[in-house]
């Protein structure tokens, strides 16, 4: 991501203090990619298909939608209004504004969740981005040519029932994660981003193609978003809640640190707005591609976390060309869950630079160790451990693996409690005056807007979880 270091005039009404050397996006293009780097990532193209699948289609889907035009695009222009507003680091941020308006230090635990949330996240996220990557040779080795669904899920069991191919991919991919945040997340990737992202569109849409031979396209279709109510449970609102939240990368202060490097004159609500349908749609094209293969192959819509590596494979090793076609999407789907990983440990690391004055180097093997470390409890839960339910006595956390629980805890717990914190802090503490400015949008439009943060989304918030609670 570039950050240029000019431009530190369109500074001059940030907060004092807030320093001019840390320069700014090149563009408002330069802080769409940044963040749709951090958006797009396994969230659209392994989970949403999967608790779709798991909490039965289009209900789901109907309420997921709703969770981020009414709760997600407000919370990520909060977000970034106050990282713009702030200028620093998130809790820096936080703090410099809370002093400057004589606020409550206590805001700072927003930064902190974040750190936590990001440091569990990681732990698993990057397992997963180990499939991926063993997936690359998987299909560049040409033996999902032509397969039953048997065989292709035979070699995913076979995948996950072995702890030391799954610590070895999950080793390599925190490592590349680390790479790029130790050397600075400012260089190369938003080139990297600009051409990725696309190509991952465009083979996607291949797969979609494909899955329009299968026969079952109106089938998946009318899964996806045809609402069934009777099939949504309470649960179900939680995990499509916390998947709006995980998705976007709300509620851990990510679009925070970017929002501290947007220029002043760039709207923020278009600019959210765009890396949400941008998110959105991948998500939704990731779900027409898998279905009609799910159908097709008479496969359990919710087969839970392995959907995708037992579905795609099968398009893969029946379209023409699909052994390179294949390959490439693994590679593009690495490729995403990287520049997702790195904005999951750039904040910890931020912190850790900033609070305990540790260097950068230090700090990303401290933070990548200590998030590898915990990794290995996901990579137990899917074999050894895969019995053990830590939580199992908690009637709604019955069988959950220590890698459910993390996956449950953070994306439905702490990023929907991370985001209201965040609303709560711009719709009922920051001064008004100051979100106008930052904001710029027309009287009505910033009315609306304040109403969602000040009521609308804690009010949400609160009723998911004490529904949930209940
Ligand atoms: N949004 C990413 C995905 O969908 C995951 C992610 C990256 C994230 N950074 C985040 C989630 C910060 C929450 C907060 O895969």
């Amino acid at each position: 991501m570039s950050v240029t270091s000019s431009g530190s005039a369109t500074y001059s009404d940030a907060l004092e203090g807030s320093n001019a050397k840390r320069g700014l996006w090149s563009s408002r293009f330069a802080f769409i990619l940044a963040a749709t780097g951090s958006a797009v990532g396994l969230g659209n193209i392994w989970k949403f298909p999967y608790v779709t699948g798991e909490n039965g289609g289009g209900a789901f889907v109907l309420v997921y939608l709703l969770c981020i035009a009414i709760v997600g695009i407000p919370i990520m222009m909060a977000e970034v209004m106050i990282g713009r507003r702030g200028g620093r680091s998130p809790v820096n941020s936080i703090r410099l504004i809370t002093e400057r308006d004589r606020l409550n230090p206590a805001w700072k635990l927003v930064g902190a969740i974040g750190v936590l949330a990001g440091f569990l996240i990681l732990s698993f996220y990057s397992v997963i981005g180990g499939w991926a990557i063993s997936y690359v040779g998987t299909t560049a080795s040409g033996q999902l040519a032509g397969q039953s669904a048997e065989a292709v899920g035979a070699i995913f069991s076979g995948l996950l029932s072995n702890p030391s191919t799954l610590m070895l991919w999950h080793t390599v991919f925190m490592v590349l994660v680390m790479i790029v945040v130790a050397r600075g997340v400012r260089s190369g990737l938003e080139r990297a981003v600009s051409i990725l992202m696309p190509a991952l569109f465009v083979l996607l849409l291949m797969v979609v193609g494909y899955a329009m031979t299968t026969g079952h396209f109106g089938q998946a279709a009318a899964f996806l978003f045809q609402p069934d109510f009777s099939k949504l449970t309470t649960s179900g609102v939680l995990v499509a809640l916390g998947h709006a939240f995980f998705t976007l990368s709300l509620g851990m202060a990510v679009m925070m640190a970017y929002g501290s490097y947007l220029p002043k004159k760039i709207s923020i609500a278009k600019t959210s707005i765009t890396v949400s349908v941008i998110d959105t749609g991948v998500a939704l094209l990731a779900g027409l591609a898998i279905f009609p293969i799910v159908f097709a192959n008479g496969l359990e819509p919710g087969a839970g976390p392995g959907l995708i590596f037992q579905t795609l494979p099968l398009a893969f090793g029946q379209m023409p060309m699909g052994t390179l076609f294949g390959t490439l999407f693994f590679v593009l789907l690495i490729f995403a869950a990287w520049t997702s990983g790195i904005s999951l440990l750039e904040p910890i690391v931020e912190w850790l630079e900033e609070q305990k004055g540790m260097n950068r180097t230090i700090s990303t093997i401290a933070a990548g160790g200590v998030c590898w470390a915990l990794g290995i409890a996901s990579v137990l839960s899917l074999n050894l451990w895969a019995d053990v339910a830590p939580l199992g006595f908690i009637p709604m956390l019955e069988g959950k693996t220590i890698f459910d629980l993390l996956d449950f805890f953070t994306a439905n717990i702490l990023l929907p409690l991370g985001g209201l914190l965040v609303a709560l802090f711009a719709g009922w503490v920051m001064s008004r005056q100051a979100m106008e400015n930052e904001l710029s949008l027309s009287p009505t439009m910033f009315n609306l807007w304040f109403i969602i943060v000040r009521f609308v989304t804690p009010v949400a918030v609160a009723i998911v979880f004490i529904y949930n609670l209940m």
